[in-house]
């Protein structure tokens, strides 16, 4: 018999850490969590296995599918969006290839168990291209179809990967004389920029709300590399955490697109840098934008409208801007910072 376990990439990133202690605290251990880096030791007691691996690796799929029978997949590892303007072509290869090898994998593990696995991908505001802060400013809340021109490569590689996703899902070999039984069940949400207690990003663009937080709880100085007035969406995450687990629980009768937008506050990095004074009050923070990087956020929505999250599979976020300062990320950033 073939061990069931859910597979986890990217674990050692922000949000692998996220979903694997909250599935630890639910009493989910069968993971099997990859990254390309040993699997940090403090999530290693939380998974079954934990592999130092390449999502480029075939022969390590191919093993994979040999030992276990994969009852889910979170494909989180990618190249993020800063980090990918400078190699383009190795961020393609990663963040495109190898989310096709995971989608590979999840048609062969759906054919063996006769059903189509579940395919979790988190995609991005990135993938919108705002063509000009007017129009911007004017948009308001998004909708998942509207300016669907990335400026960057990551942007173009999660808009991509939720193309290929719909394939697997409905079309794979879809000329072939046994046309595919299953497909994946791929399912895929927008996020946007995510802020963590207890970790820090690296190689984002929406870096600067959490780096600004948690240098602030530092007491280090910080100069943050977008505008006063910049607006983009964020999240606590928590909420992005429960957003992916509800999600692989909704009924896909009920699911109406391949990738969803979700929101949850979208204040402006002024008004971040405004709440942050008032807790930290001695932080040194300026504003020194970095004209490169501001263009790109400034091609990023203002705010998303998540009506069909809402509406499919009952998403709705625990933190406003609020709570999500006041009951997580002081208490915890503070209590990290103290040890
Ligand atoms: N927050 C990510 C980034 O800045 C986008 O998904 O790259």
């Amino acid at each position: 018999m073939r061990k069931q376990i859910i597979l986890i990439t990217g674990a050692n990133g922000e949000m692998g850490h996220g979903l694997i202690s909250q599935l630890a605290e639910n009493g989910i251990t069968n993971i099997l969590a990859i990254d390309i880096k040993p699997v940090d030791e403090s999530l290693q007691s939380m998974c079954q296995l934990a592999l130092t691996g390449d999502i480029l690796d075939n022969e390590l799929f191919d093993r994979l599918v040999s030992e276990y029978e994969i009852l889910t997949i979170y494909h989180l590892a990618a190249v993020l969006s800063t980090h990918a303007e400078f190699t383009p072509e190795a961020a393609h290869r990663i963040n495109v290839q190898g989310t096709l090898n995971l989608l590979r994998l999840a048609i062969e593990q759906s054919r063996w168990q006769g059903r189509s696995v579940k395919f979790l991908f988190p995609s991005s505001i990135a993938v919108y291209g705002v063509p000009n802060l007017e129009i911007k400013t004017k948009a308001g809340k998004v909708k998942e179809s509207d300016f669907n021109q990335p400026t960057t490569m990551y942007g173009c590689n999660k808009l991509y990967c939720e193309v290929l996703g719909r394939y697997y899902q409905q079309h794979y070999r879809q000329l072939a004389a046994d046309p595919e039984p299953y497909g994946v069940d791929f399912r895929s949400i927008r996020f946007p920029g995510l802020i963590s207690a207890v970790t820090v990003p690296s190689g984002g663009t929406s870096d600067f709300a959490p780096e600004m937080i948690h240098r602030a709880a530092q007491h280090q100085p910080y100069n943050c590399f977008v505008r006063e007035d910049t607006r983009i969406p964020f999240m606590a995450m928590p909420d992005a955490i429960k957003a992916l687990l509800l999600l692989e629980q909704a009924d896909q009768k009920r699911l109406t697109k391949i990738a969803y937008n979700i929101g949850a506050f979208n204040p402006s990095a002024g008004e971040i840098y405004k709440i942050i004074k008032k807790i930290y009050p001695n932080s040194l923070i300026d504003f020194k934008p970095d004209l490169k990087r501001q263009k790109i956020v400034d091609t990023w929505p203002a705010d998303v409208d998540d009506t069909a999250a809402q509406n499919d599979w009952d998403w709705k976020p625990d933190y406003d801007l609020c709570r999500a300062f006041e009951e997580y990320l002081i208490p915890t950033i503070s209590k990290r910072y103290q040890r």
